[in-house]
Formats: C-alpha cells, sequence, structure tokens
C-alpha cells in the first residue's frame, strides 16, 4: 500500500449516511476520541457489541502521538476486528480540530474519511475561506467536512452573553451556504476538558443553550449539527482518581438528559474524550494501588480497557441512542 490511500480501501464510511439516518432517527453518532491500541478496541468493542455506528476521531495531538501511519493501520485493524466479530457496524476515521489545509490535506490522502477543519478562532471571513478550501479538496475524493462557528468556553471563561462565544444563528446559514461544509459544530456551552462549569457551593450545572439550538435549527433545517465538549465527566471515576491518589477537585461536566435532549435533536455527532481518559486513569489507580507488586501492562490497562468498554456500552444505548442503529 503506498502512502496515499482512498479511505474506502480501509474498508471506512464517511458520514453522509450516518448523519442522515440519525437527523431522521432522533439520536446521534458517538465520536471517540482514541490515542491508543486499548482505546481503539475498547470503542470497537463497545460499538460492534451494540450494533452503534461510530466515528473513531483522531487530534493533531494524536496523530503526533501515535504516528500517522500507525493510526491509518489501527484503523484498518479496528475494522477487521469488527467484521471478525460478525459486526458490520459502518466506522468513521474523522480528523479532529484540524487547524490548517494542509493537516486535512495530509489526513485526506492517508485514508481518513472525514476530516474536521477548526477555523472557529478566525475572523470570519478567514473561517469561510479556509473551509470552503478544504471542502474543494475533500468533496474531489468523497471525504467529508466539518467546519465550526463560535468559540467553546474554556475553563477561564464566563459563559456568559457579554463574552458571546456563542454561535451566532444568523451566521449559519451563509457560512453552510458559501462553505459546503458537510456538518457544523456549534458552541452552545460546553467546553473541552474535565473542568467544564466553575460552580459555586450548591450550584448546579447551568442548561445548555437549547434556545440558540433551535435558531439555528430554524434557520439550516436538516442540517447535521456537532456538539464538541460532551463528556458527563461521570463523578463516580472523578472519585476514583482522587481516593487512589489523584486531585481532580471541581471537575464537572454535560448531565446525560442534557445531551440525550441533544442527540433527539439536529446534534447528529457527539463527541467525546475526557470520559474515556477518566476511566482509564481511574481504573489504571485503582489497579496499580490494589496490586503494588504488578508490573504487566496488560493487567492495568486490560481493567482500563474492560471498564471503557462498559462506559461506551452505556452512553451508545442510554444517552445518544446509536445503539441498535447499525
Ligand atoms: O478537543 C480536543 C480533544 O479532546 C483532543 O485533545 O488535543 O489533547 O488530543 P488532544
Ligand atoms: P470532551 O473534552 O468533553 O470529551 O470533548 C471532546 C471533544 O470535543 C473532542 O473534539
Ligand atoms: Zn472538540
Amino acid at each position: 500500500m503506498g502512502n496515499t490511500v482512498h479511505f474506502s480501501e480501509l474498508g471506512l464510511a464517511n458520514t453522509r449516511e450516518m448523519f442522515a439516518k440519525a437527523m431522521a432517527g432522533g439520536y446521534a453518532i458517538p465520536a471517540y476520541n482514541f490515542n491508543n491500541l486499548e482505546q481503539l478496541q475498547a470503542i470497537i468493542t463497545a460499538c460492534a457489541e451494540t450494533a452503534s455506528p461510530v466515528i473513531i476521531q483522531v487530534s493533531k495531538g494524536a496523530r503526533d502521538y501515535a504516528n500517522q501511519t500507525m493510526l491509518r493501520y489501527m484503523a484498518m485493524g479496528a475494522v477487521a476486528m469488527a467484521r471478525e466479530m460478525g459486526s458490520n457496524i459502518p466506522i468513521c476515521l474523522h480528523l479532529d480540530h484540524g487547524d490548517s489545509f494542509e493537516l486535512c490535506q495530509s489526513c485526506i490522502d492517508s485514508g481518513f474519511s472525514s476530516v474536521m477543519i477548526d477555523g472557529s478562532h478566525l475572523p470570519y471571513e478567514e473561517n469561510v475561506a479556509l473551509t470552503r478550501r478544504v471542502v474543494e479538496y475533500a468533496h474531489r475524493f468523497d471525504v467529508c467536512v466539518e467546519g465550526e462557528l463560535g468559540v467553546l468556553a474554556g475553563i477561564e471563561d464566563e459563559v456568559s452573553a457579554e463574552h458571546s462565544t456563542y454561535t451566532r444563528p444568523e451566521e449559519v446559514e451563509d457560512f453552510v451556504k458559501k462553505t459546503g461544509v458537510d456538518s457544523l459544530a456549534i458552541s452552545i456551552g460546553t467546553s473541552h476538558g474535565a473542568y467544564k462549569f466553575k460552580l459555586k457551593e450548591g450550584e448546579s450545572v447551568p442548561p445548555l443553550r437549547f434556545d440558540i439550538l433551535e435558531e439555528i435549527e430554524r434557520r439550516i433545517p436538516g442540517f447535521p449539527i456537532v456538539l464538541h465538549g460532551a463528556s458527563s465527566v461521570v463523578q463516580d471515576y472523578v472519585a476514583l482518581i482522587n481516593q487512589y491518589g489523584g486531585r481532580m477537585d471541581g471537575a464537572v461536566g454535560v448531565p446525560e438528559d442534557q445531551l440525550r435532549r441533544a442527540a433527539s435533536s439536529a446534534v447528529c455527532k457527539i463527541n467525546i474524550d475526557s470520559d474515556g481518559r477518566l476511566v482509564v486513569t481511574a481504573k489504571v489507580r485503582e489497579y496499580l494501588a490494589q496490586h503494588p507488586g504488578e508490573f504487566d501492562p496488560r493487567k492495568y490497562l486490560g481493567a482500563a480497557r474492560k471498564e471503557l468498554v462498559k462506559l461506551i456500552k452505556h452512553k451508545n444505548i442510554n444517552v445518544l441512542g446509536s445503539a441498535g442503529r447499525a
């Protein structure tokens, strides 16, 4: 196999049909980040066993960590593993938060079936131009493109109208028309990482801005929307991390009922990374604390992988509604 390969040669699918079905069925496709073998095995096992379509996604950092050629073969292996399990689930390999045309091009050339070009930090017209350029290249190979409008809040930002980093609904129609993107990531109050909201004593998590989502849906009806920063930061895992020597005070995420509501709307893709990281860290800490003499990585990574399968099944079945849809 040469350096340039089309995603269909790897047995991968793009997101077009996945999103059309998710939109019609009122559920969302899970997009799980992976960086290593155990994460990918857990994603494929859980999605095959729950018959869920899946997007396996890699960030620029993951690509640097795992090596781009290794990743391509891991994706091929993921497809083969699912088929060996007797599962025909569609699997999409997606670039998460691509930050340049060149990176997107390189991923497309190496077999990705979907890329995100994240121009959300750029002035509007520059975001349009960059996104358009990626779309023109990607569509030549039937690769789908996710764009982004609005900037996700960081922990240091106030999630408030004054600092409006929310997606501006009045821009979406023009953006989608000018760029030709296949899906649009929006900002309605989620953020990346394990510390999504700064809560004072007794405060609960503020609701996502469903009013903005509804206004976006009204302006671009039937268009696939993507929700980033959608980890729930499961408190049992945070507690386990803290119990076994970690320090993650105040870690909090998006409540599951809000994600279920989003999944039943035009949100067709829900991005989850931090929850997977938390499971792995919690289980590795627990295992090593309980087995101080153990030094076989298969033991502690195996424990983490097993728990990750459990979490992903739960999300597919109870949160995103993607189980049984493949
Ligand atoms: O949105 C960011 C993803 O969680 C990936 O994070 O850049 O640390 O791999 P990363
Ligand atoms: P979380 O940090 O909430 O898991 O979000 C992941 C994400 O949006 C990846 O693009
Ligand atoms: Zn993201």
